[in-house]
């Protein structure tokens, strides 16, 4: 796959669908409005170049447009494009063996403290080729097109020096010119202190204030700045002056916030100004009052709860306490290897008590509002970026029913087909 512009005048016709699921708003849906998807039966869209043109009620007609194009969406229903707001997808060499001893009993802590983990991939990624990380970049990202996705977040944080943090940023660039899907790009050389800087944390963070951070904004290489506030990585402290420092420079700011100690990352994250705070599965009521109140993101990532065999995030009570939730798979190699959606709707609406309306909305509206683009993606709005999935079943709630598997039928992004699941040939 790979990026092309659509035409802007070509017109494409989605006919007829059972069900047109918009998740209509142009900011984050906070608590229960998140259950509020905007459902249109036997409606149309139109997309006029790369854009949503309108959308058509049943029985309306374009009397004043002749499409290029008609898709029948007959028996299917139409999603905004799914935002995976959180991923780490640029990384060098895997972490199997971690993982088959995280399946014997070690923990994630444990395998850290003996210098696996991070490190580990810290490793494989200074050691990588630019050519393979955007080889691996792009498959990784075509396989998210199968699961809806259209927009990516990406990360970097596999470097934690200068050479390394600017080459994973650089690949991101590339692949956001050549791939057909959006990323956008954080910086996060706070991920771990890396060998070099051990036990001397606070000395790493003013060598990224100093040296990187002004690099990676002078080239423009990523918008957020990210930090992993977490006991034995870097403190509430720690996180507070490199996040100011970040937000004076330019950058927009995320946290991963109280995911195995609960540190006060929550309220930080409120304090600041983020736009969103991510994990969580330890915060306070009171951080989850004061992200509520600010406006900060909750992003959950389910699938790196599972797959480290931790409680999840009280999702439920952030949804009551009137906060915005965002739902996301987290990718990475080590406490996630996995860019499942399907895996991630399966997790949430069994096992964290969110309804698969408020799931819908975390993947799309809240999604896009986690990555700063909620005027733009993340619902099915005239004028918004046409990007559009056909799922096979004639209503959304056939998403959750389907376990674990995939329902899409057809990406549109940008206003072109660029995924079409009818299509794969059996040699
Ligand atoms: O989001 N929590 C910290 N960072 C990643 C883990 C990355 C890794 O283990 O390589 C996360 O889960
Ligand atoms: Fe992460």
């Amino acid at each position: 796959m790979t990026k092309k512009k659509a035409d802007e005048n070509r017109v494409l016709l989605l006919s007829n669908a059972a069900q047109i699921v918009t998740v209509s708003g142009f900011e984050a849906k906070k608590g229960l409005q998140m259950q509020e998807l905007g459902v249109i039966e036997g409606g149309s869209v139109v997309v006029k170049g790369d854009r949503i043109e309108r959308i058509l009620l049943p029985g309306e007609t374009m009397v004043d447009i002749v499409p290029d194009a008609v898709i029948d969406c007959t028996g299917k229903t139409i999603l905004p494009g799914f935002v995976d707001s959180h991923t780490h997808l640029v990384f060098g060499g895997y972490r199997e063996n971690e993982y088959n001893w995280r399946l014997r009993g070690d923990s994630y802590v444990d395998i850290m403290n003996r210098g696996g983990g991070i490190i580990n991939s810290v490793r494989g990624t200074r050691e990588a080729s630019f050519e393979t990380l955007y080889k691996t970049g792009m498959k990784r990202l075509d396989s998210m097109t199968r699961f809806g996705v259209t927009t990516v977040e990406a990360k970097s944080g596999y470097g934690l020096d200068k050479e390394t943090e600017l080459k994973q940023l650089e690949v991101m660039k590339a692949l956001q010119t050549d791939h057909s899907l959006d990323l956008v790009t954080t910086f996060m050389g706070a991920h771990s202190v890396p060998t070099e800087y051990k036990g001397r944390g606070a000395e790493f963070i003013e060598y990224l204030i100093a040296e990187v951070m002004p690099l990676v904004r002078e080239q423009n290489l990523a918008e957020f700045c990210d930090i992993f506030c977490e006991k034995n990585v870097f403190s509430v402290e720690e996180s507070r002056r490199l996040l100011t420092a970040a937000k004076d420079m330019g950058f927009k700011l995320k946290l991963h916030a109280d995911e195995i100690v609960q540190l006060g990352g929550a309220e930080l994250a409120a304090e600041v100004g983020a736009v969103s705070a991510d994990h969580l599965l330890q915060a306070s009521d009171e951080g989850i009052r004061k992200m509520a109140e600010a406006g900060v993101v909750a992003t959950v990532l389910p699938c790196t709860a599972f797959s480290l065999k931790e409680h999840y995030a009280r999702a439920r009570h952030m949804i009551d306490s009137g906060c915005a939730v965002a739902v996301a798979t987290d990718f990475n190699p080590g406490s996630c290897f996995t860019e499942s959606v399907p895996l991630a709707i399966a997790l949430t609406t069994l096992q964290m008590d969110m309804r698969i309306e408020e799931v819908i909305t975390g993947l799309t509206l809240n999604g896009a509002a986690a990555v700063g683009r909620a005027h733009e993606i993340g619902s099915i709005d005239p004028g918004k970026k046409a990007d559009l999935v056909i799922h096979e079943f004639p209503s959304y709630q056939y998403i959750p029913y389907h376990i674990g598997v995939s329902t899409v039928e057809k990406v549109i992004k940008n206003g072109r087909l660029i995924f079409d699941a009818c299509k794969i040939e059996i040699l």
